[in-house]
C-alpha cells in the first residue's frame, strides 16, 4: 500500500513536470544562465574543493557553465553514476567535459567509471543536488527512485546545495525519514 506521502510526491511530481513541459527552450536557456551565475558567485562554491554536480536532463537547469569554470579554477569536479539495478548513486571525478563523459541510462551524460577513482559522499565539499521540486526550505522532491536520499544519508558535513527552476519552487514538499534536507536552494 503506497504510504500517504507517496500518494502525495506522486501527485506534485506530475505538477511540476506540467509546469516545466511549459517552459520554451530559450527560457530555460535563460534561467540556466541566471542560475550559473549565482552559483559562481556562491561563497560555497568559491570555498570547496571537491564539488559533485549533475549531468543535466533536458528538463533540469543546465550546469555546464558552472562546471567549466569550477575546472578551470582547477576544482575536482566529480559527477553521479547510477546503477539502475540497485538504485545506487556512485561518483567518479571528472578532468575534461569532453573526454571523461559517455551517454548513460536515460541519455545522462555520465564519467567515464574506468578512468578515475569513485568518491565517498563524505569526502566532498560540496553537493549540487538535481530534483524536481524544492522548497524555499530545502526539502527536496526528487523523481522518486531515491538515488540522492541514499547517497547522501551519510553526508551530514556536506554542504548540500538544491538547484532548479523558479517553477520548481513549491511552498510544500511532504517528507518521510530518508528524505534528505538541503542547505540551500539555488534558483533562476
Ligand atoms: N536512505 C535510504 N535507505 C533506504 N531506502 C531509501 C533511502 N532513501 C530513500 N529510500 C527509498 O527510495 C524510495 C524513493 O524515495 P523518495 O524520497 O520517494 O524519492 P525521491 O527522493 O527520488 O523523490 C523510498 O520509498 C525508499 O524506499
Ligand atoms: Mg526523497
Amino acid at each position: 500500500m503506497p504510504s500517504k506521502t507517496n500518494i502525495l510526491k506522486a501527485q506534485l511530481r506530475q505538477k511540476i513536470r506540467l509546469k516545466l513541459q511549459r517552459l520554451t527552450a530559450v527560457q530555460k536557456k535563460n534561467k540556466s544562465l541566471k542560475i550559473n551565475r549565482k552559483l559562481c558567485r556562491h561563497r560555497a562554491f568559491k570555498t570547496a574543493v571537491k564539488i559533485l554536480f549533475y549531468a543535466a536532463l533536458p528538463s533540469e537547469a543546465d550546469l555546464k557553465e558552472s562546471i567549466r569554470a569550477a575546472l578551470k579554477q582547477g576544482r575536482q569536479v566529480y559527477l553521479p553514476s547510477i546503477k539502475p539495478k540497485t538504485h545506487q548513486l556512485e561518483v567518479f571525478r571528472i578532468k575534461n567535459l569532453h573526454k571523461d563523459l559517455r551517454p548513460g541510462p536515460f541519455s545522462i551524460m555520465e564519467p567515464k567509471r574506468y578512468r578515475s577513482r569513485r568518491a565517498n559522499a563524505a569526502e566532498l565539499d560540496l553537493v549540487i543536488v538535481p530534483g524536481l521540486g524544492f522548497t524555499r526550505l530545502g526539502r527536496r522532491l526528487g523523481r522518486g527512485a531515491g538515488y540522492y536520499d541514499r547517497f547522501l544519508a551519510r553526508a551530514h558535513r556536506v554542504k548540500k546545495m538544491g538547484v532548479a527552476y523558479r517553477e520548481q519552487i513549491c511552498a510544500k514538499i511532504p517528507a518521510a525519514a530518508h528524505d534528505v534536507q538541503m542547505d540551500e536552494i539555488i534558483t533562476d
